[in-house]
């Protein structure tokens, strides 16, 4: 797998952390879904980032997270971007997610971008529109002129 030539910016979390997270979200799921406000709830109650959460999801659970009827999904890799800041960018987008509710977070294992990490797609009407290496200020962007 290719890798970004910079050097990893962020650790990250440990694959036993996301297992156990992953049971926690099977136990709130609903039909294999898990809503972000139970997420968010759940990652509160156990000090935890909701990014972790968002990540366990593809890396230790069958389940997904709730898109809902949202316009827009962000797509969002979990997998060795988290090296290079993806879960800043998901506890970022869980911020903006909160307020406006406009877009789904979509965390999903790998986006094949891997060199260009960390990486995120924006999916709507317009068709897709691919960061990478995306920022909290591109997601910024993307969000105000999309959402
Ligand atoms: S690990 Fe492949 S795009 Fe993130």
């Amino acid at each position: 797998m290719k890798v970004p030539t910079r050097s990893p910016t962020h650790e990250d979390v440990d694959m036993r952390r996301l297992a156990s997270m992953g049971l926690e979200l099977e136990e709130i799921a609903v039909d294999d879904a898990v809503a972000l406000p139970a997420m968010i709830e759940l990652a509160e109650d156990r000090g935890r980032p909701v990014s972790h959460y968002l990540a366990a999801v593809p890396l230790a659970t069958e389940l997904r997270v709730d898109a809902g009827t949202a316009p827009l999904a962000i797509k969002v890799c979990a997998g060795t971007c988290q090296r290079y800041g993806a879960l800043d960018l998901m506890d970022h987008l869980v911020e903006k997610w909160g307020a406006a509710k406009t877009f789904a977070i979509v965390p999903v294992t790998c986006l094949d971008r891997c060199d260009q990490g960390p990486a995120c797609e924006v999916h709507g009407s317009h068709g897709q529109l691919v960061l990478a290496p995306a920022t909290t200020a591109s997601l910024d962007e993307a969000l105000a002129e999309l959402a």
